[in-house]
This record gives structure tokens, sequence and C-alpha cells, in this order.
């Protein structure tokens, strides 16, 4: 059963009398503790630490130059393939050495890797310096947790809640000051058969638009430039709360937010691209003009294999809407490389669509069996030397395409947000309205954080160069 608000915001209440107390306890040691918190996986995963160092220093902790220099360490994890949580296990493991150094030292596992009980039940046995494990629906009880590690000394492990709450008013600490991101929803209903991501995060439910355009008001009044709205299908914003509203509709209200910012969002689900929010990003110039567009595969079988709901012509129809409405649009995709049965034809229809559509960038990704996933249990006949060599192909092509878009940026005057200051070797940096990176130089160096005009005069492979003019 889904929570009502009111038993929602009594869930932060809870926590204050747990803030209390462990801000005493931290007093008691008679220095200032500090913090540290490492983020694996995706943009959501980054929006969740954001919180968890907000409530770290809410509860009296500093940031941490370093893990050596820290009194609680935090990995939030992440599951979507084999080798994110091989990396977030190996670096936990090199913890050891700092835990028997610091005997105060409290380190903690966090989000989707630990919100499977597998892997939990490693952490327990293989990993006995990890004072506490939480899922990723406990981001508003880090005060408890740290509380019932504190006075009981002992090992808590906060996996088996996996409800539909949704918890406003965590205090946040952002990592930036000219881009924020602003979680719209939670989990996800789609189920795509390789995917982990709805078995550790829940059901998807959306946050209220009241509680989204006073965040990004509120933003915007502190100054910052760029708002990505973030959900893992933000298409489908809306379906779970009581007073309807839609993706294209948010969108809308955010835009009529008075102000100089701009708006990104991601991911987009193919199968839920409505003609309305085509027509609002048309009609709106606070949208930037990026569409992340994850297409996985060309292949129809494989789409369906996949449990993706869209067809090849489907996805094209798309695109080709996208394109025609708002005809600089730069598209993004996300691809996986060998899902089980996936034949060198199947591999030729996905090497035609890149052809077709040509992205300006391809997250490609070689497919990963995940446990519990109905994909785990396909039958797999492609060799992993075959999966090696077809990611190979496609990353060439992907290359040839690259090197002609970037080269029609030669010459051209593009808008940057500078959102890295001058580096050593004099370059500064940001993303055109189409995401792409530029490293440019500039006389005026007071422009971080502003917009300005950049004329392209070179270009790499994933990136353009010129200078603010
Ligand atoms: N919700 C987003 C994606 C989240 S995961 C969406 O639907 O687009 C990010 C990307 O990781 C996916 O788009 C997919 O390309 C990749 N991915 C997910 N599960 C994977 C797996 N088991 N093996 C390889 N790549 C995977
Ligand atoms: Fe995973 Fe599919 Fe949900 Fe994206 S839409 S998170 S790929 S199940
Ligand atoms: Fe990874 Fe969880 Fe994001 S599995 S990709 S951190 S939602």
């Amino acid at each position: 059963m889904a929570k009502t608000f009111d038993e929602n915001t009594a869930d932060i209440k809870n926590q204050e009398k747990y803030t209390l107390r462990v801000r005493e306890i931290l007093k008691s040691k008679g220095r200032t503790p500090k913090y540290y918190i490492t983020t694996f996986g995706c943009q959501q995963n980054e929006a969740d630490s954001e919180r968890l160092s907000g409530t770290a220093k809410n509860l009296g902790y500093q940031k941490a130059e370093s893990m050596e220099d820290a009194d609680l360490i935090i990995f939030n994890t992440c599951a979507v393939r084999e080798h994110a949580e091989l990396r977030a296990l190996s670096k936990t493991g090199q913890l050891k050495h700092l835990k028997d150094k610091n005997k105060n030292l409290l380190i903690g596992l966090w989000g989707c890797m630990v919100s499977q009980e597998k892997r939990v039940e490693d952490i327990k046995h293989k990993y006995p310096y990890v004072d506490f494990v939480a899922g990723t629906n406990m981001l508003h009880r880090l005060p408890e947790i740290l509380c019932d590690v504190m006075e009981n000394d002992r090992r808590r492990y906060y996996v088996d809640e996996l409800d539909y709450s949704i918890v406003e008013g965590v205090p946040v600490e952002r990592n930036n000051d000219v881009k924020a991101y602003v979680s719209i929803m939670y989990g996800c209903n789609n189920f795509c058969t390789y995917c982990i991501v709805p078995h550790v995060r829940g059901r998807e439910r959306s946050r209220k638009k009241e509680d989204i355009l006073a965040e990004v008001r509120e933003l915007v009044e502190n100054g910052y430039k760029e708002i990505t709205l973030l959900g893992q299908n933000v298409n489908s914003y809306g379906k779970t709360l009581e007073e309807k509203c839609d993706f294209a509709t948010l969108v809308e209200e955010i835009c009529k937010i008075e102000g100089d910012f701009t708006l990104r969002f991601m991911t987009s689900h193919p199968k839920d691209v409505s003609d309305r929010l085509i027509e609002v990003i048309k009609n709106n110039s606070k949208v930037e003009r990026h569409f992340h567009l994850p297409v996985q595969s060309g292949s129809t079988r494989i789409l369906s294999e996949m449990n993706r709901k869209y067809t090849r012509e489907g996805y094209l129809e798309t695109v080709r809407k996208l394109r025609e409405a708002v005809p600089d649009i730069v598209l993004t995709t996300d691809i996986i490389v060998g899902f089980p049965g996936e034949s060198a034809e199947d591999f030729e229809d996905t090497l035609s669509l890149i052809k077709e559509v040509k992205y300006d960038s391809v997250f490609s990704f070689i497919y990963s069996k995940r446990p519990g996933t109905p994909a785990s249990e396909m039958e797999d006949f492609t060799s992993d030397e075959e999966k090696t060599e077809r990611m190979s192909r496609l990353l060439a092509l992907h290359r040839e395409n690259i090197t002609a878009i970037n080269a029609s940026y030669v010459g051209k005057t593009v808008r940057v947000l500078c959102e890295q200051d001058e580096d050593e070797n004099g370059f500064f940096g940001g993303r055109t309205s189409g995401f792409k990176l530029v490293k440019f130089t500039s006389e005026n160096k007071d422009i971080y954080g502003k917009y300005v005009d950049v004329k392209i005069e070179s270009f790499g492979e994933s990136l353009l160069r010129g200078q603010n003019i």
C-alpha cells in the first residue's frame, strides 16, 4: 500500500530524535567528525548521494578530503552490470586497512547493489568490517541507522523494505553550484528483461508536481542555471499521482518559472514519447536541444525479447517526429550488445539503425547477466569473443558518424554554459544545448556559471574545441 503524504512527513520527523542523539554522540568524541561518500552508477545515485551528504552535514559531519581522513565512509552502489558490483566490492575490500587504523570509523554500503539479498549475505560473511548496509529506499533514515550502530555497537542491515514511499524534506548538499539534479520520480515498472533496476529500486512513483516546482523555484532563486529532471522513465511521470499530471505538462509548468535557467531530463523510454512532449520541447526555449533516447537494439525481435514494447520502426518514427519538430535536436542513446539470442543478423540491424540515426553519443554495453531477471534464464549461444568483436564494430561505426558530425561544428558559434573554470592548460569547459562537451579559451576570465558564445575551431572524438568570442 502506498503511504499517504502525512505518513511520509512523519517518517522524516521521526528522524529528528535520532539526529539529536547522533549529534550528541559525535560531540562527545571531541573532534569534528568527517564523512566521505563515493558514488557508483547513474545520476539518480548521484542525486541520492547529495541527500546522504546533506544528512551527514546535518548530523554534524564535515566533508573529508580523503577516505583516510574520514570517520564515516559510505559507498552508494550500483547493480546495473556485474562490473559495477565488482568495482564496489573491490573498493570495499580496500577499506579494511582504514578500519584497522581508525577504530571509530563507520563504513556503510548503500543503494542498488545491497538491495539484493545475495549481496547482503556476501557483505555479512566476507566483509565483517562493514558496519551497515541500507537499500535504496532508506535514504531518509541515515540518522536512525547511525544511531543504532553507534548506540548498540552492532552491524545493521536495512534492506528488506522496498516500499512505495516518497519522503520530502531530506537535507541536501549539492555537488555543483551551477547545475542541479531534481528527481521527479523513483523506481521503475517497465521490467525490461535484462534489467535489475525495478528489482532494486521498487515500483514507480512520482513526486507531487508542487514539490518539484517548489524545488526548481528555490534552485533558480539560488542562481542555478541548469536543472536536470531525473527518473528511470521520465515520460511516464505522474501515473501514480492522485491529481493527474503528465510529463509534458510538468515540463511546461517548470518552463513558466521566471529566471535565466535551462532544463534537461533523463531518461526517456521510447515507448512513452508523446506528440505533446515533442510540441512542448519545440515551443519552450528553456528546454535544451538534447534527447537521450535509449534504443538498446535495432532488431524488433530482440526488442520484443527485451520487453521494450516498441519496434525498430516505431522508434525510428519517434526520431523522425523529434527531428522534424526540433531540427537542431541532438540525439544520444544506450545500446546493449550481445543480449541472449542476438544473432549476427540482429546485430546488423543495430548497426544499420546507428547508421541511420547518427547519434552524437552512443553508450554501449556488453550484456551482463543479472541474477533474478528473466533474461538471465534465456539461452545465450554467442561467445564472449564474438560479443567483443561486435562491440568494436559498433564503436568503429559510431566513430565514423561522430567524426562527420563534429566536423560540421567547425566554424560555427555555439552557446555554452561554462561549468569548469580555467584549467592549468588554459581551457574552460562547458556543454552546448545538445550536451556536447566543449573546451575553450577565453580572454574574459569571469565566466564560470555564465552562458558564453564559443566559436568552434577543432574537435576530438568526444569534445569540441574553440574560443569564447
Ligand atoms: N531507465 C533507463 C536506463 C537505466 S540503466 C532506460 O530505460 O533507458 C542504463 C543503461 O544500462 C540501459 O539503458 C542499458 O543500456 C544498460 N543496461 C541495463 N541493464 C543492463 C545489463 N544487464 N547488461 C548490460 N547493460 C545494461
Ligand atoms: Fe531498466 Fe527498462 Fe526500467 Fe530502464 S526502463 S530502468 S532499462 S527496466
Ligand atoms: Fe545502477 Fe541503481 Fe542507477 S543499478 S544505474 S545506480 S538505478
